[in-house]
């Protein structure tokens, strides 16, 4: 476990077919034992699949994977596994109803006459936990962690199993910037140890710090591999997009009309006092806080989501029932989730249908009989708008990249006669060339005179396209400044706790 000898990895002319899309041709790069391997690539570039493959997940439809110089073969999983792989994915693989300690030793359960060890796994799962700093109680069932230590637990497990080749697949786009940091120590620390590590990214400021190489993909094709020292962030992004990107959120002052939503003391869960704000049509108002400071929840009741305990919320001078998000999209009070897996997407549905779901009753024949025409425009329009890569609009959406999934939900909720549109992490998962369409089409809504209300994590993305910045901090609204005096700094110094910010 603690030797240093490096392993290193090799695809070579890997292949994917499916029916349809080509999703990788013959992709050939290697990673290093003893380093960190970048692996970037707009949505649907290609990135999972490979990662897929490097699993024992799907057979290449041709090309090699090689370990050490040797070209390997897995037939599923457990052969990968066996082989000392590991791939944390983009959606997390632990097995919810079953504790961390279960988990971490699926499969070989420390076990005697066919009776599980109780003592001795919740030991070996502590000692295992520790190995990475986390002090998580064993028989914790995995569903109830918060998503960061679910990711602790997957990278401790992986551990476990003796990994040498480790793949993380967007691990931080959930994470807090203190887990980005204990992360990023983890991942050092397997890095000395000699292990092959390949990162998929969209956040270049994670890339420069980490890495020591990159490979770059495009369409499905090998554009270039080398030294992460060779390449600047500009020509990263340019090679990724094939395109020059200049000025991406390219803000247009805007003239705001009257006060469109005003919330008034709002309470309910996740907020630890009344919140009240208002934002006018045609105004994009900001929301930035640290992952937890209630952003997400605040939200959640504008739209009906959850219960409120206190408070109302006004559509032009007029109350909003807040009974049922049903409610709240008849007044034109939409809400993108943040967390599309569960709240989103209907997996085995086309992404027409992802598209025009919320939608189609308003355009209905008759209020019930489906309108075929509309249905194919409404969808393909928006495919386009945001430039969703997919063979068809008939193919399912959870044969979609990641990242193009999350077009389609927010093309969802531009199908909808919106005047107020809740937009929550609406880049997580976006390349950056996507996300400039995305800051576009959020400026020409705003033109329109919606109200457009955003939240993010990402600092200079909040800065870069808001008119005002709300700031919450541990369940409240901190402060809501003006784009004008609105710095990071400022902006950050609200948003971190009260002892930390006197620390400091
Ligand atoms: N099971 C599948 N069936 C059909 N097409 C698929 C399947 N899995 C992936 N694809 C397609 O293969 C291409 C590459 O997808 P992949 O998920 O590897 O992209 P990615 O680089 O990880 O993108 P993102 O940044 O959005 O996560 C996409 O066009 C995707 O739609
Ligand atoms: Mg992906």
């Amino acid at each position: 476990m603690s030797s240093t000898v490096a392993t290193s990895l090799a695809f070579d002319r890997v292949s994917m077919e499916f029916p349809g899309v080509k999703a990788l041709d013959n992709v050939s790069f290697g990673v290093a034992g003893g380093s960190v391997h970048a692996l970037v690539g707009e949505n649907g570039a290609g990135k999972s699949t490979l990662l897929k493959i490097l699993s024992g997940a799907y057979t290449p439809s041709d090309g090699t994977l090689q370990l050490d110089g040797q070209p390997r073969r897995f037939d599923g999983t457990s052969a990968a596994i066996e082989a000392g792989i590991a791939v944390i994915y983009q959606e997390l693989h632990l097995v919810p109803e079953m504790s961390v300690a279960e988990n971490l030793f699926l499969g070989h359960l420390p076990q005697r006459h066919g009776i599980v060890n109780r003592r001795e796994l919740a030991a070996a799962a502590r000692k295992q936990l520790e190995m990475i700093g986390e002090s998580i109680d064993p028989w914790t069932k995995v569903g109830r962690l918060p998503l960061a230590q679910r990711q602790m637990v997957e990278i401790a497990k992986a551990l476990t199993r003796g990994a040498r080749v480790i793949a993380f697949d967007e691990p931080t786009s959930s994470l807090s910037d203190r887990e980005v940091r204990r992360l990023f120590t983890i991942i050092r620390e397997l890095k000395a140890r000699g292990c092959a590590i390949l990162y998929v990214s969209h956040r270049m400021e994670e890339i420069f710090e980490l890495c020591d190489a990159i490979t770059i993909l495009r369409d499905g094709r090998h554009v270039e591999s080398g030294p992460l020292a060779g390449f600047t962030r500009d020509k990263v992004v340019q090679r990724m997009v094939g395109r020059e990107l200049a000025n991406i959120y390219n803000y247009q002052p805007r003239p705001h009309a009257a006060p469109a939503l005003a919330v008034e003391g709002l309470l309910g869960p996740g907020l630890t006092a009344p919140c009240s704000f208002s934002a006018a049509a045609g105004e994009i108002l900001g929301f930035f806080g640290l992952v937890g400071a209630g952003r997400s929840e605040l939200m959640r009741l504008i739209f009906g989501a959850t219960p409120i305990a206190a408070g109302r919320v006004l559509l032009a001078g007029e109350p909003v029932k807040l009974a049922a998000p049903r409610h709240a999209i008849e007044a034109g009070i939409v809400l993108c989730p943040e967390d599309r897996k569960k709240e989103g997407i209907v997996p085995i549905r086309s992404v027409l249908e992802n598209t025009n779901l919320s939608a189609r009753r308003r355009h209905a024949r008759g209020g019930i009989l489906i309108n075929e025409g509309w249905e194919q425009s409404n969808a393909s329009l928006r495919a386009e708008q945001l430039r969703v890569k997919t063979p068809s609009l008939q193919q399912l959406i959870r044969n979609l990249s990641g990242g193009n999934q999350q077009k389609v939900i927010l093309g969802r909720w531009l199908s909808e006669n919106v005047k107020v549109i809740l937009l929550d992490e609406p880049t997580r998962g976006i390349d950056v060339g996507a996300k400039s369409e995305i800051y576009a089409i959020m400026q020409d809504l705003a033109r329109q005179g919606v109200c457009v209300i955003v939240v993010s994590s990402e600092l200079p993305e909040v800065l870069g396209v808001s008119d005002r910045i709300a700031v919450m901090r541990q369940g409240v609204i901190a402060a809501v400044l003006d784009r004008a005096d609105a710095t990071e700094e400022k902006v950050l110094k609200l948003a971190l706790p009260a002892e930390t910010a006197r620390a400091s």
